[in-house]
């Protein structure tokens, strides 16, 4: 699966573009400011409907103009391309087409298109709160398991409804009511979260001594409440402290991935290039591991990243991609920073001033 062709329109500074691209790599060549990381902003809303940069779509829509868009072809194998696209008004109104089909959800083109994503600020992975890592394993459960959306929203619901019953509760029969279906779907969402974490390791972790071989890193999953209480009960006998704190101080909302050098947690043994170089070891690991347990290819996403690589680094980065199959999109400065990862089948594009022309 590859996106073909992409077209945009009043996306951040990239007034229209109309674009057809290789199946392995894409580079985006320009200078600073002329629309590369745009380019790859609007690939991404595509794919989940918001940006990576900002969560206000007021910014993100073009000076001055009412909305944007962005329309997308994906190839399929055997199959006819998908036309899929997404647009987004300011008055906050959002349309997203599927084969032709509107009113479609934004889950669906997540669904259709899975990506991965690499920034420099991306080590926030490894150095920032759990929710990045929750992130990070939850992209594999999503694209795994077609019934964990549905079940991850509706816990999500039952915990915002939760505490706010514990808000007002005296006792815990007022929210023992909720519990039993919280409980339910919590063990349901661990077990696929552990599932998928013991099975991304080995992979993960050999990718990771090849980027960094100075280091053994370990990964290990931590579910958000001890390992030997039944969440059921755990909540029964923490209802006194969560009322007192209104709201719920365990569960599945505080799952996360522990990641050390030996037992010291990486972001205490690793430099920043290193951190970084890790983050495009786990993204890789989850993104073969995907093609491998479903046959479904995930899109790269690298941004600016080349720059912060040695020539040997960016060289390792662009065999593991090349080796994945996968569709890259790359922004760079100047050609001369992806020259060992160009290949035969890549494709260049050069960005001036938001308007973007193939090489
Ligand atoms: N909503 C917007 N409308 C028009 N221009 C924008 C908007 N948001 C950002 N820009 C401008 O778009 C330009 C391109 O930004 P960016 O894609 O980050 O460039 P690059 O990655 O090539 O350095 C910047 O000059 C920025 O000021
Ligand atoms: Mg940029």
């Amino acid at each position: 699966m590859a996106l073909e062709r992409l077209i945009i329109k009043d996306f951040r500074n990239l007034a229209e573009g109309d674009l057809s691209f290789s199946e392995g790599f894409n580079f985006l060549v320009g200078a600073n400011g002329s629309g590369k990381t745009s380019v790859l902003e609007a690939i991404h809303f595509l794919g989940h409907g918001r940006s990576f940069r900002s969560h206000l779509t007021k910014r993100v829509i073009r000076h001055d103009q009412p909305a944007l868009y962005v329309h997308g072809r994906i190839a399929q194998s055997g199959q006819q391309a998908l036309p899929t696209g997404i647009s987004k008004s300011r008055d906050g109104e959002t349309e997203v087409k599927i084969g032709g089909q509107g009113n479609q959800k934004v889950a669906q083109l997540a669904q259709i298109l899975p990506m991965q994503l690499i920034t420099p600020e991306g080590f926030e992975l490894l150095t920032g709160g759990p929710k990045f890592r929750r992130a990070f394993i939850d992209w594999g459960v999503f694209h795994q398991h077609p019934e964990f959306y549905a079940a991850w929203s509706r816990l999500k619901r039952l915990n915002k409804q939760r505490n706010a019953q514990l808000r007002v509760a005296q006792d815990y029969r007022q929210v023992a009511y909720w519990d039993a279906e919280l409980a339910m779907l919590t063990d349901k969402i661990d077990e696929w979260r552990r599932d998928y974490i013991e099975a991304v390791s080995a992979r993960a972790q050999s990718l990771c001594s090849e980027f960094l071989p100075e280091h053994q890193i370990r990964l290990s999953y931590y579910r958000g409440w001890d390992r030997e209480t039944p969440i059921q009960q755990l909540l029964a006998d923490n209802f006194e402290r969560d009322r007192q704190l209104g709201y719920t101080v365990s569960g599945a909302h505080k799952a996360d991935l522990r990641v050390k050098v030996g037992t010291i947690p990486v972001e205490d043994v690793l430099s920043r290039g290193q951190l970084k170089l890790m983050v495009c070891a786990l993204r890789l690991a989850q993104g073969l591991h995907l093609t491998e347990q479903t046959g479904k290819q995930c899109l790269y996403l690298i941004d600016d990243f080349a720059s912060e690589l040695d020539s040997q680094k960016r060289g390792l980065l662009s065999r593991c991609l090349t080796q994945t199959g996968a569709q890259v999109f790359i922004s760079a400065i100047n050609a001369a920073q992806i020259d060992e990862m160009s290949n035969e089948n890549g494709k260049m594009f050069y960005v001036e001033n938001g308007k973007i022309t193939a090489g």
